[in-house]
């Protein structure tokens, strides 16, 4: 049985491969493009087509990667089960298999022939033989251009659309992807037109046919002969593929099985060696997979919820993954995680998660309790500022003032959860220790200040006006996680600590401060020892009274952010 390790590593090289493949396909279809222009054009291309391909180190690369490229095509249509095949993965295997068919005349006429018999052939005699000499060859010729050109960009298609900048790119990849073949069909075309003038000619015949540029009869027949044994063997190649997955087939219904069970009670037995994700799609589980099983996009997480012993620890392509997301310690990739026990999971994500979130890395958060800290800011006076402003330039001072507070906030490690028309609410801990998290509080606190003084020197100079705001900061035990459906999906958090810091918002006003901060936030991000000015606030469904701390001037606190979080200190603002 293959190891992630070596999936992971025989997938990138099957990338690499593909890349240099496609791109010798895309000079070569450029090439044959130049025969909108004439023959000579094309021969001139493929003057640079030779000097980059026909090297030692062209030709060895080449080779490389397309003997590597088939061999490992066989290989994944080898090991991969028959279930769940997307429309565009069975069109790409069909046309990447009949690719060494279509190939091998064009191999064995051109660079073998030049290899063994030293035989020249340019555009002339190909175009010859493709339209006059031998016109079924010509056919051949057209669709293993097309055939190849789509195969790639299915592959390249399959790589990107993973990418932030795949939507961008979209168009110009799709222009792309549809210009060059058909403007290399119509060179090639053109091309063609052109030699069925030229064949009649008995100077172009003599300087173009003779047995240097189109080989000698003995050695074409020879030719012919290796080409017909490899397209046996390529053909046995491919039996011998179908008569592995049969035999595998066969052993792995023989054999141990391992039954993976989901939370809607169903349960599915499969032979050992199955992946989660194989066994969800032999039994038509829906499971969100949109890299196809690659272990790229992560969309097919499971959460193993008993048997996680029996699945071996994720290889480091999985961890990387994993990381990236911040997975928590029972998460596993549902296409990497091959158990060889009985298993019970929970799939992480809607089967239908869509590929746009996945670019905007987008994870939905399920519903969890942690510690978090939440931070609300208000802009004042913005009653009056719609009374005595027109009405777009009200928009536009809350615009900015919400985009430079949203920016500190953000910069800080705090996710934004609701926006409340003047004010935001952020959520800090998501990914962080309690400590870490306070601590990023106060320092989007001092941000906020930073930024808004920023704001108010060009509002100030060109209205005349200043903003003024009010913070609350409170930390707790809450609930948070994304709420709702498709575009309506929005992250909240729900909690004391949430009702906590908007009530300690407001109390900015009658403390005559710029923010109000708990003696929770302010000794668990380690400044117990610091005094702070202190009050004690009520709130409202709360019995006891809230040690808080007013903040004149949030900049007092900038002295305590500057270097990073801190164990314990001793300071005094100002200090
Ligand atoms: S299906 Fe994409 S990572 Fe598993």
């Amino acid at each position: 049985m293959t190891t992630n390790v070596g999936r992971i590593w025989v997938r990138n090289l099957r990338l690499c491969t593909g890349l240099t493949l496609f791109f010798y396909v895309t000079t070569h279809l450029l090439n044959h493009s130049l025969g909108n222009i004439s023959i000579p054009a094309m021969e001139a291309g493929l003057v640079v087509q030779k000097w980059l391909w026909q090297g030692i180190v062209g030709t060895v690369i080449l080779y490389s990667a397309l003997s590597t490229h088939y061999l490992l095509g066989l290989w994944a249509f080898y090991e991969r089960r028959h279930f769940g095949w997307t429309a565009t993965e069975v069109v790409q295997l069909i046309l990447g298999l009949s690719i060494p068919f279509l190939l091998m005349n064009h191999l064995f006429v051109t660079r073998i022939s030049l290899a063994l018999y030293g035989t020249e052939k340019g555009y002339n005699q190909e175009l010859y033989s493709f339209w006059v000499a031998g016109r079924f060859f010509g056919v051949v010729q057209a669709v293993l251009l097309v055939v190849a050109w789509i195969h790639g960009c299915i592959g390249l298609f399959h790589w990107l659309r993973l990418k932030p900048m795949f939507s961008r790119a979209m168009p110009w990849l799709a222009a792309v992807a549809v210009l060059v073949p058909v403007l290399a069909l119509l060179g090639f075309f053109q091309g063609g037109r052109t030699m069925l003038t030229l064949a009649h000619d008995p100077a172009w015949r003599a300087a173009n046919l003779n047995p240097g540029q189109v080989g000698v009869p003995a050695h074409n027949a020879q030719l012919t002969a290796w080409r017909n044994d490899s397209l046996l063997g390529a053909l046995g190649a491919l039996g011998f593929v179908l008569l592995a997955r049969a035999v595998r087939a066969l052993r792995e219904w023989r054999g141990a099985a391992v039954r993976v069970t989901y939370p809607d009670g169903r349960s599915v037995r499969v032979p050992m060696g199955f992946s989660v994700l194989e066994a969800s799609r032999s039994a038509r589980v829906p499971h969100a997979c949109i890299c196809g099983g690659r272990g790229r996009c992560s969309t097919c997480r499971v959460r193993i919820v008993v048997g996680a012993t029996c699945i071996p620890p994720p290889s480091t392509g999985e961890q990387a993954v994993l990381r990236r997301i911040a997975a928590a310690p029972m998460v596993r990739l549902a296409c990497q995680a091959r158990p060889s026990g009985d298993v019970s999971v929970v799939p992480l994500l809607p089967a239908n998660w869509p590929v746009t979130a996945l670019r905007r890395r987008e994870w939905p958060m399920p519903g969890q309790e942690r510690f978090i800290v939440v931070l609300t800011v208000d802009m004042r006076d913005s009653t009056r500022l719609a009374e005595t402003r027109l009405p777009f330039d009200a928009v536009f001072i809350v615009d900015r003032f919400v985009t430079s507070v949203g920016a500190a906030l953000t910069a800080s490690g705090g996710r934004i959860s609701h926006f409340l028309g003047d004010g935001l609410m952020a959520t800090f801990g998501l990914e962080a220790e309690p400590r870490e998290a306070c601590f990023q509080a106060l320092s989007a606190l001092v941000a906020i200040g930073r930024n808004i003084e920023a704001l108010n020197g060009v509002l100030h100079a060109q209205t005349g006006d200043r903003i003024r705001y009010g913070v609350g900061v409170h930390c707790g035990s809450a609930v948070v996680g994304d709420i709702g459906e498709g575009a309506m999906r929005t992250f909240t958090t729900l909690g004391d600590a949430a009702n906590a810091a908007a009530r300690l918002e407001s109390l900015c006003k009658e403390f005559h401060c710029e923010a109000v901060i708990s003696n929770d936030v302010w000794r668990t991000a380690g400044f117990s020892m610091v005094r702070l000015p202190e009050r004690e606030a009520s709130l409202r469904g709360r019995q006891a009274t809230l040690l808080v701390h007013p903040i004149e001037r949030v900049e007092h606190l900038a002295v305590f952010v500057s270097d990073g979080p801190v164990q314990e200190i001793q300071r005094t603002p100002g200090a």
